[in-house]
């Protein structure tokens, strides 16, 4: 363990951080208005005073249109305003900061955008209720403007004192929406092949790095499968690790799951159905839930490191840093992710739970979480802002 907590480089960009461990994204809903709000710098401060060497702030819209909900934040001049001193407090407290960067695709339920962008024409079983049904088929100008939009984003958080960008290119958001063959239907040279489906994604980086510099760090977040049939696959993901370490990409971060499908398969654990019903937006939502939610939401049983022998997979195909995510719980568990050869080590709920989490594995008051993976937290991310229950 101890190895864990010598001070490292973040790939070839000449950032430093303290230890391993990264806190992952998980959506803090600390927003009014759209912008940030105190509790979130005081979360993410009391992450960087928990020992967690980069944190990452999650769900960094890149435009008003890459929503998921109209309340949530997306970077434009105002919240950076709020997240230029969320920047600057966070490392008075030794810690680094991260944005992750991400566009919702047609996973909406933004009744600000009545035909949401996504690479194919998709039915929104998401957001049918909120009456916005269909996506339409981006454009090479969509493209091209989305792209512009994340290294425009990229830059000016650079500019903000941000020390990385995470591109979100997992759980079923846009980038992941062009990866996963089940919703990426096109005919041109962004559909098919998984060559052509990552054609997009990967210019989007390129145009990332080519605006923000080699010195900065751009890692992305990557499904290692869609957790559903002829979705996004482990062989898809092998051929996506080799082209982002060839593009130039800092470090990935390896999650799964599809948010509109197979949302618990990223979590696993509890699902929360009775907390999800009082979230329902209106009647009918409540009524699916309460109906369907059992049927309809697929259930995955939570087990320590859960990614652990598809992440291997991946770290045989590549030699750059790679960030392993998902059920990180022990101590003995995270020897066991050291042993495997991963350079960083990401944590969500055991920090929700706990900002002290590492300390005290560190120095001995605890063997292991005492996370019950109830998730009761993604509730909360709803209400008032992310927090544990227990
Ligand atoms: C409440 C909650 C919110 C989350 N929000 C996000 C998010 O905004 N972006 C993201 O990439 N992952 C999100 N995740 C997924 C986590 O980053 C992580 O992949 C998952 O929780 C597994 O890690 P863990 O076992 O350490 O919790 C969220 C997870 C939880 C529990």
């Amino acid at each position: 363990m101890n190895r864990a907590f010598q001070d490292k480089a973040l790939g070839a960009t000449g950032i430093r951080l303290k230890n391993a461990f990264i806190k992952a994204a998980t959506f803090e809903g600390m927003y009014e208005h759209g912008l940030p709000t105190r509790a979130l710098t005081d979360h993410h401060v009391a992450m960087a005073k928990g020992a967690i060497a980069l944190t990452t702030v999650s769900y960094g819209a890149v435009s008003p249109e890459g929503r998921t909900f109209p309340h949530q934040m997306y970077i434009h001049d105002k919240s950076l305003e709020k997240l230029v001193k969320l920047a600057y407090e966070v490392h008075q407290a030794g810690g680094k900061v991260c944005m992750q960067l991400t566009h919702c695709g047609y996973f909406s339920k933004n009744k600000e955008v009545k035909n949401p962008m996504a690479p194919s024409r998709i039915f929104n079983k998401y957001g049918a209720m909120s009456g916005i049904i269909f996506s339409r088929e981006m454009t090479s100008e969509d493209m091209a403007a989305v792209s512009e939009d994340f290294a425009i984003a990229a830059l000016r958080l650079k500019e903000a004192g941000f020390d990385a960008v995470e591109i979100h290119m997992g759980h079923g958001y846009l980038l992941s929406q062009f990866l996963s063959p089940r919703t990426n239907k096109r005919k041109d040279e962004y559909g098919g092949s998984i060559e052509n489906r990552s054609r997009f994604p990967l210019e989007l980086l390129k145009n990332v790095i080519d605006k923000t510099g080699k010195d900065f760090p751009v890692l992305v977040k990557l499904n290692l499968s869609d957790g559903f049939r002829n979705g996004f696959s482990l062989d898809d993901c092998k051929y996506v690790a080799r082209a982002l370490e060839k593009h130039g990409c800092t470090a990935i971060v390896l999650s799964g799951g599809f948010t509109s499908k197979t949302p618990f398969y990223l979590m696993r654990g509890k699902i929360p159905l009775r907390g999800m019903l009082k979230n329902g937006s209106n009647l009918a939502e409540k009524l699916t839930i309460a109906f369907f939610g059992p049927l309809i939401i697929r259930k995955f049983r939570f087990e320590e490191n859960f990614f652990l022998d598809q992440a291997r997979e991946i770290r045989k195909a590549v030699k750059m840093p790679l960030v392993y995510l998902g059920g990180v719980d022990s101590r003995k568990g995270i020897e066991e992710i050291l042993d495997a050869g991963f350079d960083f080590i990401a944590i969500a709920r055991a920090l929700i739970h706990d900002p002290e989490f590492l300390l005290k594995l560190g120095d001995g008051r605890i063997d292991r979480s005492a996370c019950t993976r109830c998730n009761q937290c993604v509730v909360e991310m709803d209400r008032d802002g992310i927090r544990c229950v227990l």
